[in-house]
């Protein structure tokens, strides 16, 4: 039962994401305990890695502790560094930027398309200069880019593709799963992503010396050729085998979270048609695994308002991110990104996890309605 808000008995909660831990996730862990194999050494740890290859069908994928440890890695392996320039989507979160400043290579912002949200080619080809060594292609919200029209540009130019695919779990384009276009595809396992460890990410490439490369670099440049000799300076960036435990388990149900997100995705719009909005669609040859079903309202001001509102009633949302060239940090050459700053003040992320019903979808939306018929 849902009551309002100023009831004394019970407010409905619904969260933006909720991990859903009813596989084999618990059984898994024990059994790491049990062995006492609970740091990264450990049968989990590999095969992990191996049916996450399988399942998204690259050769290679090594694990590590963060999404953002694995666009790190997949940068340092690509040669980026101080003096290069990496293109990246304004509109992402902030991680997608902050590994290429790791580098100490400089992160050039490009603007977004205004049907599918995700890195606009042409504004690529306006970035780039003879520094420019790499782009990184962000699916955002679970929405693949125009693989067609990036490959083509990282042709021309001579130029890496890392695919950020940390909220692309199970998207598509023309039928292959992202992650097969790029050098590199980083994913992410936090808690709120598509199957999670806990904290994690993973590296997958099919570029066996770029695995090398990243295998290398994550255990801190130990040669493989002496014990406790280093050849480069590596990182700690190591998964446990207690979160790869919970990862493999979480991969056992990977399918069917993908498509209760869509299920879900298509509740919402089948729901929200006939009101002032915009679905995120999919549009193109394309799956959009739905990370997060997000619509676009008429202006920043109503999006605050309505966010209020729904927050009244227990229901959690988030805004869409801030496009990154706007945060002082990363603004030191400032160009508006036109398309960017708009889907940012509009934008709203809406729950999205697996468990919601179709009851909580239509409580969702009935929210939206009741309140964008009154403004
Ligand atoms: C697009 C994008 N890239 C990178 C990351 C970083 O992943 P992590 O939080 O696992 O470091 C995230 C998510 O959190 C993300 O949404």
């Amino acid at each position: 039962m849902t009551l309002s808000k100023n009831s004394e008995e019970y407010i409905k909660q619904i969260p933006i994401y909720r991990p859903t831990l009813s596989g084999n996730e618990k059984e898994y862990i024990i059994r790491c305990i049990d062995s006492t194999w609970i740091s990264s050494k450990g049968g989990f740890t590999l095969e992990f890695e191996q049916k996450f290859a399988e399942y998204i069908g690259t050769r290679y994928a090594t694990t590590v502790s963060s999404g953002t440890a694995a666009l790190h890695l997949a940068l340092l392996a690509l040669g980026a560094g101080p003096g290069s320039e990496v293109i990246v989507p304004t509109l992402t979160f902030v991680a997608s930027a902050n590994a290429i400043a790791y580098t100490g290579a400089t992160p050039i912002f490009a603007d977004s398309l205004e049907s599918t949200w995700q890195i606009d080619p042409d504004d690529i080809r306006r970035k780039i200069t003879p520094k420019t060594c790499g782009i990184i292609a962000v699916h955002l919200y679970g929405h693949p880019c125009d693989m067609d029209a990036l490959t083509a540009i990282t042709k021309e130019f001579g130029i890496f593709m890392i695919e950020d695919c940390a909220e692309a779990i199970g998207s598509r384009y023309k039928k292959s799963h992202v992650g097969n276009f790029g050098e590199i595809a980083a994913f992410s396992f936090y808690g709120n992503k598509t199957i999670t460890t806990g904290e994690g990410g993973i590296i997958a490439t099919n570029n066996k010396t770029l695995y090398d490369r990243a295998v290398h670099l994550k255990g801190q440049g130990l040669s493989p050729h002496r014990q406790y000799w280093h050849d480069v300076i590596g990182y700690n960036y190591r998964m446990t085998n207690l979160c790869a435990a919970i990862g493999l388990a979480q991969l056992e149900q990977v399918d069917a979270f993908v498509s209760k997100k869509r299920q879900i995705a298509s509740w919402y719009r089948n729901e929200l048609k006939d009101l002032p909005l915009r679905f995120h669609d999919e549009i193109g040859d394309v799956v959009n695994s739905y990370w997060m079903c997000s619509v676009l309202v008429s202006d920043a001001l109503l999006r605050e308002k309505l966010r209020d509102y729904l927050a009244g009633l227990g229901i959690e949302t988030r805004p869409v991110f801030y496009p990154i060239h706007t945060m002082p940090i990363y603004s030191q050459n400032y160009q508006h990104h036109s398309v960017a700053e708009d889907i940012s003040l509009r934008g709203i992320n809406l729950p999205s996890w697996p468990g919601l019903t179709a009851e909580d979808v239509n409580f969702i939306c009935n929210s939206i309605r009741e309140f964008l018929n009154k403004h």
